[in-house]
């Protein structure tokens, strides 16, 4: 990835409407410091309150996070109590920071494995912010896009045995209307750090015209510059979707 200045443009914010990003390398950080995975998880969450505001600085409208895939749960339940802690603490004690920055809070994914004092912190957090209008920030805890998919796909159809529904009227807006993502404008830049170049079941549908940067920085690093690096890669990408470009 180039590291060259963010090229001059006359919109208010020229880049990606919204920015989707897949946090990994918070073991290796650890790993290579003789650290503990929950150490590298600490500071990952550090880089998510440093992120934030930064994407809120660049003038990002939408950031998406992923927290928590559905796929964590197979990690050691020591690991899974940490991150869980993690998020909790999170919800707690950055909320008022979010909400004075004028960030409004959404959590996508399914919460019916959450514990319930999470799933508490997250309608609070959801509906105290939920008026802000600064940057809508989305965090994914235990989302996986399969899964969320195959569960848009069984309410149609349960709607359309019942008579609800036409299968003839299902186009592309109405199966979005289903998923957890509704009402959400699609990622058009999609990050993942530390070096891997997978999208790990993370927003298939939604990122189907979406430029895909991966950068080396392990997640615990990642910071504003970053971020802003990645824009100017985004930048420089013609984004033709199927069509043939200008
Ligand atoms: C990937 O690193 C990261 C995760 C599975 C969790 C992301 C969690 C955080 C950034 C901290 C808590 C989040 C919030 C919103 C407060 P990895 O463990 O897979 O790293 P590795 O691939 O190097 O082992």
């Amino acid at each position: 990835m180039s590291t060259a200045p963010l090229p001059a443009n006359p919109d208010p914010f020229p880049g990606p409407q919204h920015v989707a990003i897949i946090m990994d390398g918070n073991g290796r950080w650890a790993k290579a410091r003789g650290l503990p995975r929950v150490a590298g998880h600490r500071r990952g969450a550090d880089a998510v309150r440093r992120v934030i505001r930064g994407a809120a600085d660049i003038g990002i409208p939408v950031l998406t996070l992923f927290a928590f895939s559905t796929e964590n749960w197979a990690r050691p339940a020591e690991e899974v109590s940490d991150l869980m802690g993690l998020l909790r603490h999170y919800l707690r004690n950055e909320l008022e920071e979010l909400h004075r920055n004028g960030a409004r809070l959404r959590v996508i994914g399914d919460r019916e494995r959450l514990a319930a004092d999470i799933v508490r912190d997250i309608t609070d957090a959801e509906t105290r912010t939920r008026a802000n209008a600064a940057i809508d920030v989305n965090i994914c805890i235990n989302y996986g896009a399969r899964d969320e998919i195959l569960r848009a796909s069984r309410s149609l159809a349960r709607k359309v045995a019942a008579g609800e529904l036409a299968a003839k009227d299902i186009d592309e807006s109405r199966f979005e209307s289903e998923l957890l993502t509704a009402g959400l404008r699609d990622p058009d830049l999609l990050i993942r750090t530390s070096g891997e170049q997978r999208i790990s079941n993370f927003l298939l549908w939604q990122c189907a015209y979406a430029e895909l940067v991966f950068v080396d920085t392990l997640w615990p690093d990642f910071g504003k510059e970053h971020l802003e690096r990645a824009i100017a890669e985004f930048r420089r990408r013609e984004r033709r979707y199927g069509g043939v470009g200008s």
